[in-house]
């Protein structure tokens, strides 16, 4: 079986060394010869745990390669799979097809023999129809299918998730494209993982609907947060409570600055605005799209609140600025909204990332960078952790305390215990549990 991938994009990339590893013969094509060149070198441009062994491990054995020759890729293809940016478009909120139109014509025009032409990117539905219109327009005599295979891959789980998912959801119509799609999962046959076999515009309504549900659950927990900190219940023991019912399920359920990244927005909002156009307008997304926006701001309104009220002249330290931890992606990550809000309320920033400060420093102007955890908190009347980094997760309350001006911490990821930052003489806060206040006011 040989792949081709089109977009070297974190999808593409991650897909392309998997199914490598799975023992395909996978090429990997990307307009951009810079980055195509970088990745010969063994160069990934992107931070995800374990992708630079399996993609160093996969070209030795010769199962994987990289190169911007997209005709011959997709000549000696059996799969071709569509892995390009769908950005949200400035404006209207929906996703910007336009380089996954682009990339199904030149497909089309190199295909040989029968193909199956796959939807990796995050896609509206109605587009995988929309390929198959483009390609049969641009080559009526090509012998093809259209599939679509989303993905959910989370951004530092990534390889793990693509290894062991819960499930593969496909699109395929004909008999012959659904076999060429098992083959290429067969690998996770004997791990019994289940296949959902869909028509197109199904397997792409899957993908926006599963993003939407877990944006909406993480949302309902910030909310239910926000109420156990007025009612002095713990949001912890209450997640715990709901999410032991098989029903509800305990994950997605950690409470914190509201959800950022490359999915969620985007999809949430690309869902609203289709549900909106076709008169079937999904109300409970675009209140969770409202409520995650504003969640932000407030978290910044938070930490003033807990710094007396003003932070003018303060000094904070900011522990984690990417959207979550293990990725250096900050798209959407909640610091790009918190940081600036405690700038504009006076406040100076000293902040450390372990992987984000790169983009960072483009992103968020007047902050100074430092060399670690410790060395941001040099001086500050204040500590705010905005992302859970398994690295600030034990860091001494004893080295802390020399650092800061006043052991003071505000923890929006909820990763340390109220009752023993108390005890350890901390004025703590984080969110949805109760905290018991000590130290000076
Ligand atoms: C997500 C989906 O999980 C994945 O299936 C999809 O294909 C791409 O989008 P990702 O954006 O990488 O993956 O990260 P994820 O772990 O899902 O977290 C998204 C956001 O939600 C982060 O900002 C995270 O901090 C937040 N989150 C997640 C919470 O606030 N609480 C939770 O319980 C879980």
């Amino acid at each position: 079986m040989r792949v081709a991938m089109i977009g070297t994009g974190y999808v593409g990339l991650v897909s392309g060394a998997c199914f490598a590893e799975f023992g395909f013969d996978v090429a990997c094509v990307d307009k951009d010869a810079g980055k195509i060149e970088r990745l010969k070198q063994g160069e990934i441009p992107i931070y995800e745990p374990g992708l630079e062994t399996l993609v160093a491990s996969n070209v030795k054995a010769g199962r994987l390669s990289f190169g911007t020759d997209l005709k011959s890729a997709v000549a000696k293809a059996d799969a071709v799979f569509i892995a390009v940016g769908t950005p949200s478009r400035r404006g209207d909120g929906h996703a910007d097809l336009s380089y996954v139109y682009a990339a199904a014509k030149e497909i089309a025009e190199a295909l040989d023999g029968y193909t199956v032409v796959v939807t990796k990117s995050t896609v509206p539905v109605g587009t995988g129809r929309e390929v198959e219109r483009i390609i049969r327009e641009t080559r009526p005599d090509a012998e093809f299918d259209v599939a679509s295979n989303p993905e959910f891959l989370r951004e530092g789980a990534a390889i793990g998730d693509f290894m062991r998912p819960d499930r593969v959801v496909i699109g395929a119509e004909s008999e012959r494209a659904q076999s060429v799609m098992r083959d290429l999962y067969r690998p996770l046959f004997l791990i019994e993982t289940p296949i959902v076999m869909t028509s197109l515009e199904t397997s792409e309504l899957i993908k926006y609907a599963a993003n939407t549900f877990l944006a909406t659950k993480i949302t309902f927990i910030n909310e239910i947060a926000d109420l156990c900190e007025k009612l002095g219940a713990d949001v912890h023991d209450v997640a715990k409570g709901i999410g032991l019912d098989g029903r509800i399920g305990r994950k997605f359920l950690h409470p914190g600055p509201g959800y950022g990244g490359s999915c969620f927005p985007k999809d949430t909002l690309a869902l609203v605005r289709t549900a909106q156009e076709t008169g079937s307008p999904l109300r409970i997304v675009e209140t969770v799209v409202d409520i995650n926006a504003r969640r932000k701001e407030q978290m910044a309104e938070k930490i003033v609140d807990f710094c007396g009220g003003s932070v003018q002249g303060k000094t904070i330290a900011v522990l984690g600025v990417t959207f979550k931890p293990n990725t250096d992606d900050m798209r959407d990550a909640p610091s790009l909204v918190i940081i600036p809000a405690l700038q504009a309320a006076g406040a100076a920033i000293r902040a450390f990332d372990p992987a984000g400060m790169h983009e960072a420093q483009k992103l968020l102007p007047g902050v100074t960078w430092c060399e670690g955890a410790y060395d941001a908190m040099q001086d500050a009347d204040a500590v705010a952790i905005l992302t859970e980094w398994n690295e600030f997760r034990g860091l001494s309350v004893d080295r802390m305390k020399q650092r800061l001006k006043q052991p003071v911490m505000i923890d929006l990821r909820n990763i340390y215990e109220p009752e023993e930052m108390a005890q350890a003489g901390f004025r703590y806060v984080c969110v949805g549990r109760p905290g018991r206040r000590a130290g000076p006011e």
